[in-house]
């Protein structure tokens, strides 16, 4: 594997801490040129969505009903990548008790979070910046980023200590998350006209990965000037995204437009990641998101990446390969295609179009 810096270029600057410092001006380093400004093109709400989908449908005794939902699933995986899902089967309580359990961490003083800085060698801990390039525009947010599989990579130790319950909760959000993400893929794989295991085999069976990335973003005095995380697609295979109902903030790419998406209560924001698009040769999309800020909220969004293991090869499905149909992506091995982003940070499709490229 391609080595990766073992340190940032450049002081690492908490986005909490800049917030809570009261200043009225950002720092040069979070302004986004005009076209990347949130206010830049339309964006639409209200009227358009993404697809919200009720996962009771699946286990209906009616088949149509089954059809019909599994037809949904489909069709929100090729025309917009994300979907919302309702009656998915993680617990309310867990899903409460874990955000509840990461905002008492964001709002531990610097030094208890400073324990956990991330490097850009794992990403793994506290992290205030994606890409390792000297002098690369910053987004307006910090994270904490753990390992949850392949159970060789877990390491509890690294895991916020407090608050108290903090490291007992996300075992136990993840375990349910994950679950819920194995009964998608399978949706996922059907949809493709692929065997119900063919997308978790091609993930590394049991042995593949999932990991959480929770997103804090903080109060921003010129939110109209920044972006709380730049255009990116996901690299990795699936996203099942805990998004906080209280704040809405992410946008959808839809051709030229933005959507935000609002958030269902007690829902999913499930989307496809470059993998699945690449597995699925072009089938279903990966598709551009971003987030914006504001200057009344602060908001917490907790990510599980559902993944492949690290050394699997990843390439078409040969029954989605045709003669009309070519292979659209070369194969790619998961722990190269991930460190594109974690030197360049968010760069929108790019890296899937420089994979195209290589055909
Ligand atoms: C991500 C992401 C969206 C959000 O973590 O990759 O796109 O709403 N998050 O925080
Ligand atoms: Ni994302």
């Amino acid at each position: 594997m391609m080595s990766c810096l073992q340190s940032w270029p450049e002081p690492v600057v908490r986005v909490q801490h800049l917030s809570d410092s009261g200043i009225r001006v950002i720092p040069e380093r979070y302004v986004k040129k005009l076209s990347d400004r949130p206010s830049f093109c339309d964006s639409l709400s209200g009227e358009v969505n993404i697809p919200v989908i009720d996962m009771k449908g699946l286990y209906s005794d009616d088949a149509s009903v089954r059809k019909k939902t599994a037809g949904m699933i489909s069709g929100a995986c090729r025309e917009w990548g994300f979907f919302q899902v309702v009656n998915h089967g993680v617990r309310q309580e867990v899903m409460g008790r874990a955000r509840e359990a990461w905002r008492e961490f964001f709002k531990l003083q610097l030094e208890e979070k400073q324990k956990y800085a991330n490097s850009p060698s794992t990403y793994e801990g506290y992290g205030s910046r994606l890409g390792v390039e000297k002098g690369i525009s910053l987004d307006w947010s910090d994270y904490f980023f753990l390992n949850y599989l392949p159970l060789a990579l877990r390491d509890q130790n690294k895991w916020p200590a407090l608050p108290l319950s903090c490291r007992e909760m996300v075992g136990e959000y993840c375990r349910e998350v994950v679950e819920l993400g194995g009964r998608l893929m399978k949706i996922l794989s059907s949809n493709l006209g692929l065997e119900e295991e063919y997308l978790q085999e091609a993930f590394g069976g049991e042995e593949f990965g999932a990991c959480m990335r929770v997103n804090y973003y903080p109060k921003c005095p010129q939110p109209d000037l920044t972006l709380g995380l730049s255009p990116h697609s996901d690299p990795g295979g699936m996203t099942l995204l805990f998004p906080d109902e209280n704040v809405s903030g992410l946008q959808v790419r839809r051709g030229e437009k933005w959507i935000t998406v609002d958030p269902v209560p007690n829902a999913f924001i499930v989307n496809i990641g470059d993998q699945l698009e690449v597995l699925s040769n072009g089938n279903y999309k990966s598709v551009e998101h971003r987030v914006i800020v504001n200057s009344e909220k602060e908001r917490v969004s907790i990510a599980l990446f559902y993944n492949p293991r690290g050394d699997m090869l990843i390439k078409p499905a040969d029954e989605l390969v045709t003669e009309d149909r070519p292979p659209l992506y070369p194969p790619t091995v998961y722990d190269e295609y991930r460190l594109y982003m974690r030197t360049r940070g968010p760069r929108g499709k790019s890296q899937v179009h420089s994979l195209k490229s290589l055909q």
